[in-house]
């Protein structure tokens, strides 16, 4: 029973305000819902039309019509519905009264306890496990909720939009709150917190001049983290307004930290809630990556304001509307306070990790999916950073100028409405006169292009060409692909690395340095090439495609020498070493054939290390070899970890050694930190100083691990104790278990800070692993209710241990399915997700496929969630 994009229709019904007043309590929470219901104008249907309201797992207690008790035969009540049978015609109100249950709430959706705060989660169908709703994002109401609770246990109470009024209620024991919110909201927006929690405050001042008050608020004691959260708050609001114009709009804006959450962050209007580990950071407690993810996420959530609650979607089929644009736009913003260049490194390296997987496999989907049984799976990396990916190609397509004016259009003619896709587009190309008809097959054409690029040169005609043909292998449900709109920013670079300047004929010349191809076959005729080209293509990563071509290990060597684009002086280097780690796995001599390809690789680092005029972030990149998932994804079929595994050891053990004087010299000359500064450039620092000393550590010397100890001793911050212990954890040191003894005894009290010990335990390359997995699973500090434990225990095993995940004997797989299976009785949406450990499992070697696939329907055959059940069978079908 999958929901069909196609099936699309107005509703029928229109909900113009609610007013509910929440009673709260552990297991009987009271809701009253006072509904203003009219007949909308633009519904299809007509006559005696129902109202079908959605709601799950409530206790309805009662329900008038226009201030009357209904009659049980007026209305009827399923799992999932209640169904007022003859509605009026005119406008009417509701009054409906349910029980929740938070205590008891172990999914997270809807109104749960999180470490005995009262929270909640309505995106994407969490609001019909509050009350009977029509919970679809195209029916927007104007909201003012009142709060009731214990003033002991929930001193601090929370809706979204302004605060209205508060006061004690008689006795002295308990309290209340009222909240207004003046914008017209879809119910996913909806959000109330409860609970005994302190807040950090500050100001903003918008550019009109509105004064907003800020409050991060968090568990008692834990003030002291909030500040980093609340500046990058404060440096996503001034960057909206500068660049896109875009203001706040209400008085307060509030931020709550909580323990137990699905997913990252949630938008809530007003009112974002935040999975803490998004928020809390200390130089004691947090690393440097924690540092830059929570200037991301608020700044993601923050900038929702506009693009997902101010317009939002029309139904959940849009949901890359929303997320593609605003992960966009936080990529921009990160982009603007670091180096734009690693930030494009790092993006482009997340959506090649996950995404391409993901496009490639069994749960490949368009950008915009077009059925869908369970939403809250389409949450993937397909609708966040393709969806991302796709908005980026727009900007490359218009040009900065007009995409900010396809923006204002956008803003300007869609506030306040639930739009779509289409209406998206209209604007890009109602403010550039292009035609975007081409383009949209981005958004509904699942699976990763690939470009099979070829270019010649005939010297005596002074001549080159470049073919590039695109290669659209079939995904699941699409069969045949129509070709896409591709910009491709390009150079062809002459022998001393300088762009030639030349005349292009063929293809669609989108400015200098951008071509675009639109055909399966496209050729550039270039002509005036004074010298052999070595051409730089796909500059700064400008479509989500692979690329295919013939390029000798000169040409890429001189690629990572010398080409003026930093992003693809990166991508050359990684990608050279990735495909030596693939050309080690079937080598006659791979100890010879080693000792040559590290040579190149060793030689373009050195030089790159000592040019000054680069990053030091920049150079922590180029450091970062690919890793072994990395490695097998670019093999792409008949993966086998372990034979991965070793050849990608051998490969860094070598460059490591080529490389060590100039690492140790680094190593031992980056200065220390004299006081903690989490910005992007002491944070480079720290990256590169982090990056050789893994670099070193991977000869395997005993004298390098004794140097990952001191580096843990010596940590003054948890980036580089973080660092020694995920490296010294993963091998059998003589240090490794005092070192994790010691950072569990100083953490242990610190629930945050512990699921990294879980997580580095997790990763470790080592064969006992999944003993110690299992084992940790019944350690008292893991939680399985918790989704941050789950994570960092199961999650980093299953995700990002893929040499002991994909052992041989499928354990991995058949652990992974019993936590699934036990999981999913809790909580399905995260079930589901560590489901995802499997998406790339046809492209193991028949062994292990065979195994995994057993496992798969080992859950497909147990009673599982739709979550789940929808994941499982979306991988078993042929
Ligand atoms: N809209 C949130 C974000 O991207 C994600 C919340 C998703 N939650 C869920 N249960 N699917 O910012
Ligand atoms: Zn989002």
């Amino acid at each position: 029973k999958p929901v069909l994009l196609a099936d699309y229709r107005p509703p029928d019904f229109l909900i113009d305000s609610v007013h509910l007043d929440i009673v709260l309590a552990p297991s009987k929470t009271r809701v009253t819902s006072k509904l203003t219901v009219r007949r909308n104008p633009d519904s299809e249907a007509t006559g005696k039309v129902p109202l079908r309201l959605d709601g799950e797992l409530l206790k309805l207690e009662s329900i008038a019509l226009d201030g009357r008790a209904l009659k049980p035969s007026s209305y009827r009540v399923d799992d999932t519905s209640l169904t007022i049978l003859a509605p009026p015609k005119e406008p009417f109100t509701l009054e409906i009264v349910t029980l929740v249950n938070p205590k008891g709430n172990t999914a997270l959706q809807g109104i749960y306890l999180s470490r005995g705060v009262y929270c909640s989660q309505c995106e994407a169908q969490g609001f019909r496990r509050i009350t009977y709703f029509l919970d679809r994002p195209d029916v927007l109401a104007e909201y003012t909720v009142r709060l009731e609770a214990d003033i002991e246990t929930a001193p601090i109470l929370l809706a979204n939009g302004n605060p209205v009024e508060r006061g004690t209620l008689s006795g002295g024991e308990r309290h209340y709150a009222i909240w207004h919110d003046p914008h017209p909201k879809p119910s996913y927006l909806f959000a109330i917190v409860g609970g005994s929690l302190s807040p950090v405050a500050s100001t903003f001042t918008t550019q009109s001049g509105r004064e907003v008050d800020l409050r991060i608020y968090v568990e008692r004691g834990k003030e002291s983290r909030a500040h980093w959260a609340m500046e990058s708050l404060k440096r996503a609001m001034r960057w909206d307004e500068v660049k896109f114009g875009r203001e706040y709009d209400l008085d307060v804006f509030n931020i709550v930290a909580v323990s137990d959450f699905n997913m990252g962050a949630m938008e809530n209007k007003g009112l974002n809630i935040f999975n803490d580990r998004l928020i809390l950071a200390s130089p004691q407690t947090a690393t440097d990556s924690n540092y830059e993810s929570i200037e991301s996420v608020v700044a993601h959530e923050y900038f929702h304001n506009w693009t997902g609650n101010r317009i939002t979607c029309r139904d959940w089929f849009q949901l890359c509307l929303k997320e593609g644009l605003t992960v966009y736009r936080d990529q921009e913003f990160s982009a603007d306070l670091r180096s734009a260049t690693v930030q494009r490194i790092s993006d482009v390296r997340q959506l090649k990790a996950l995404q391409f997987p993901e496009d490639q496999g069994p749960l490949a989907h368009p950008v915009r999916p077009e059925s869908y049984v369970e939403i809250n799976n389409f949450y993937t990396p397909t609708v966040y950073e393709k969806g991302a990916e796709v908005v980026r190609m727009i900007h490359t397509i218009v040009g900065p100028e007009k995409f900010r004016a396809g923006m204002d259009l956008y803003f300007e003619r869609h506030d306040g409405q639930a739009v779509t896709i289409e209406d998206f587009i209209a604007c890009f190309a109602d403010v550039s006169g292009a035609d975007f008809t081409q383009f949209h097959r981005w958004y509904s054409q699942s699976g990763t292009p690939e470009l099979v690029c070829d270019l010649s040169y005939d010297r005596r005609k002074k001549s080159a060409e470049l073919t590039v043909h695109q290669v659209l292998k079939p995904s699941p449900g699409k069969a045949k692909k129509q070709p896409y709109f591709i910009p491709i920013s390009m150079a062809l670079l002459g022998e001393n690395g300088q762009e030639m300047d030349l005349e292009v004929e063929g293809g669609i010349k989108i400015r200098d340095g951008v071509m675009a191809v639109s055909e399966r076959t496209t050729s550039f005729k270039f002509k005036g090439v004074s010298s052999r080209p070595v051409p730089s293509l796909l500059r700064g990563f400008s479509a989500p495609v692979t690329v295919t071509m013939s390029i000798s290990d000169q040409d890429l060597a001189f690629l990572m020498h010398h080409d003026s684009d930093l992003f693809n002086r990166w991508q050359s280097s990684n990608a050279y070493a990735t495909r030596s780690i693939i050309g080690l796995l079937d080598a006659k001599r791979p100890n010879a054939m080693v000792a040559a390809k590290s040579s190149k690789l060793a030689d373009a680092l050195r030089y790159a290390l000592r040019d000054s005029e680069l990053d030091d972030s920049y150079k922590a990149e180029l450091l970062k070899l690919p890793s072994v998932a990395d490695v097998a994804r670019e093999k792409a079929s008949r993966v086998d970890h372990a034979g991965i595994f070793d050849a990608h050891r051998l490969f860094s053990r070598t460059v490591g050694e080529k490389l060590a004087d100039d690492l140790e010299s680094l190593y031992a000359n980056a200065s220390r930190d004299k006081k903690f500064s989490p910005d992007a450039k002491n944070a480079g620092r720290r990256a590169l100083r982090n990056a050789a000393l893994t670099l070193l550590t991977a000869r395997g010397a005993s004298e390098d691990f004794a140097r990952v100890e001191a580096h843990y001793r010596k940590a003054s911050n948890m980036t580089d104790a973080c660092h020694a212990l995920f490296l010294i954890a993963g091998v059998d040191a003589p240090g490794r278990l005092d070192i994790l003894e010691d950072f569990f005894e100083r953490w242990k009290d610190d629930h945050l800070v512990i699921d990294m010990w879980f997580a580095a335990q997790a990763q470790s390359p080592r064969p006992s692993v999944l003993d110690e997995v299992k084992a940790l699973c019944r350690h008292p500090l893991f939680k399985i209710t918790t989704p941050n434990k789950v994570r960092a225990l199961i999650g980093t095993y299953a995700l990002g241990n893929p040499l002991q995940f994909n052992r041989a004997d499928g354990a991995g797989y058949d652990f992974l399915a019993d936590k699934v299976l036990e999981i999913d009785q809790l909580n399905p949406q995260v079930a589901a997700r560590m489901l995802g450990a499997f998406r790339s499992y046809r492209a193991l070697e028949p062994g292990r496929k065979g195994l995994a696939r057993a496992a798969l329907k080992r859950v497909a055959a147990a009673p599982i969630s739709r979550d789940c059940h929808e994941i499982v069978s979306r991988m078993l079908e042929d």
